[in-house]
């Protein structure tokens, strides 16, 4: 029988938090200005874009203490049970000298108005921590999710090279600390269950996988929380209330993941930025896609199972999983099931799922030898936007020129994530050449009736498909020129 608290606990900076009074709508930013007087982290969109509230959060991971930047505007206060919150007021010494990013920051003119200076140091400090000499590339990647109206990014991208020659992560003050603050969160960490509230306003924090589902198979009504990247923009842009809610970003087992010599698998609680060594090894053609999911922050907080569950029609790694062949596991109670993920997806806002049951884990085989896959995100802005369209093209071609298999998928294109049979079955059996290309462009019709919205207009999304599968070709035939002149 696991033990019940009725409380939230974590360390806010170096102080301990006990809250008995928490709502499931609650978030860190609200808490951290209105509640703590903590005003160094901002408040600018309150949707996790614009990366001025950005915190770090640890929390442990085995023995260690791993620390991410956040977005507290949209990170529920009941998520941060047994973990270390630090925000830009713990980075000055006492005395008021300046930490080493704050300096370089200063001295290199990253700052004008100072409104989204706050975040940008959080977002550094991150980085500094784990990568003292970061490239360029890495300094643009860990700010994707920094927006700065009036500086521009040249200055603070400058600050970010010269912090180490302000002093050296092993004197950082956090890590002088961190001995302590690790048996600190270790004891927050007594393995209960948190669980209090009634009604509307029930709070659960699973001690374990088990625990969990045994909670949400006795509680169905409660919505489950895991990033809260989505979920949080419902509270803070449609001012719903999500309670009864259990928060399983921490849950242990959740956030493993399992690789062997013919699959990866992810359980559901896996954010963007674990799993992104896992499947980049795996299936290195997703480099460039996967650090276009969202920003820094998002990527450290959403979870490929909440990508799935939540069962978006333009999230971003359903096609890709789907072209992939990825397998699903569900689980109610003690009873566990596994089906196609292609066959989760029903109807829009409506998933193979059961009251009580939930995703435990997807299951990705490797490419088997001689395959080709690419996958390509459309979208306005490169860095930080939702896709308009995402494609994702499998294929298998013998040595006779033949295409043996064809798997394509996309999000953006349909009610839901969706595989393009049609074309598919235009293409195999075919030679892999351009006029094979060609006469299976008019079977995206069959397969696809999207919609016009703020993103893109039907037509538009159907040319782009239509275009993508010439741009599959071409590379996979290494011919650019057919490219050219397909398109021109
Ligand atoms: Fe913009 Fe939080 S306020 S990301
Ligand atoms: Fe003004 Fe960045 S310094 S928004």
């Amino acid at each position: 029988m696991t033990d019940i608290r009725k409380s939230i606990r974590f360390i806010l900076n170096d102080e301990e938090i006990n809250l008995t009074d928490v709502t499931p709508t609650q978030m860190l930013l609200d808490f951290l200005r209105l509640r703590q007087r903590l005003r160094g982290s901002k408040e600018g969109c309150a949707e996790g874009d614009c990366g001025a509230c950005t915190v770090l959060v640890g929390r442990l991971s085995g023995d260690e203490i791993i620390y991410d930047s956040v977005t507290a505007c949209i990170r529920f206060v009941a998520s941060l049970d047994g973990c270390h919150v630090v925000t830009v007021e713990h980075l000055a010494a006492k005395d008021g000298t300046l930490h080493p990013v704050q300096q370089a920051m200063v001295d290199h003119h990253g700052s004008q108005c100072g409104f989204c200076t706050p975040g940008f140091v959080m977002s550094l400090y991150g980085l500094w921590m784990r990568d003292p000499n970061p490239s360029t590339p890495s300094i643009e990647k860990a700010l994707q999710g920094n927006l700065c109206r009036c500086t521009g990014y040249a200055p603070i991208i400058r600050a970010a090279k010269a912090i180490s020659s302000y002093g050296a992560p092993e004197a950082d003050p956090l890590r002088a600390e961190r001995i302590a603050i690790k048996a600190r969160i270790m004891a927050l960490n007594d393995g209960s269950r948190v669980d209090f509230g009634e009604g509307k306003g029930r709070i659960v924090v699973p001690a374990t996988l088990d625990d969990f589902a045994a909670a949400y198979e006795a509680a169905p009504e409660a919505r489950i929380v895991a990033g809260s990247t989505d979920v949080g923009l419902w509270v803070t842009k449609f001012m719903r209330d999500i309670g009864p809610a259990m928060f399983i970003g921490n849950v242990p087992e959740l956030r493993r993941i399992a690789e062997n010599d013919s699959e990866v698998r992810l359980y559901a609680g896996v954010s963007y930025s674990e799993a992104r060594p896992a499947m980049v090894g795996a299936f290195p053609q997703l480099a460039e896609f996967w650090d276009r999911i969202a920003g820094e922050q998002m990527r450290n907080m959403g979870t490929v199972g909440g990508n799935i569950a939540n069962g978006s029609p333009i999230g971003d790694t359903p096609p890709v999983l789907i072209a992939l062949g990825a397998k699903l596991g569900l689980r109610k109670g003690e009873h566990r099931r596994e089906i196609k993920l292609e066959d989760f997806f029903i109807a829009y806002g409506k998933q193979d799922r059961q009251p009580g049951e939930f995703v435990e884990s997807v299951t990705i085989p490797r490419l088997p030898v001689g395959e080709q896959f690419a996958v390509y995100k459309i979208s306005k802005r490169r860095d930080e936007d939702i896709s308009a369209l995402c494609g994702a093209f499998r294929i298998f071609v013998n040595d006779a020129g033949i295409v043996g298999m064809a798997r394509i998928a996309f999000g953006g294109m349909a009610a839901t994530p969706k595989r393009a049979k049609t074309v598919e079955a235009a293409i195999v059996g075919k030679p892999w050449t351009l006029e094979t290309v060609e006469a299976a462009i008019a079977a995206f019709v069959e397969d696809y009736q999207p919609i016009s919205d703020m993103r893109a207009s039907a037509e538009y999304r159907l040319t782009v498909a239509q275009n993508l599968l010439r741009r599959f070709h071409a590379e996979t035939t290494g011919n650019g020129q057919q490219l050219k002149r397909a398109v021109a």
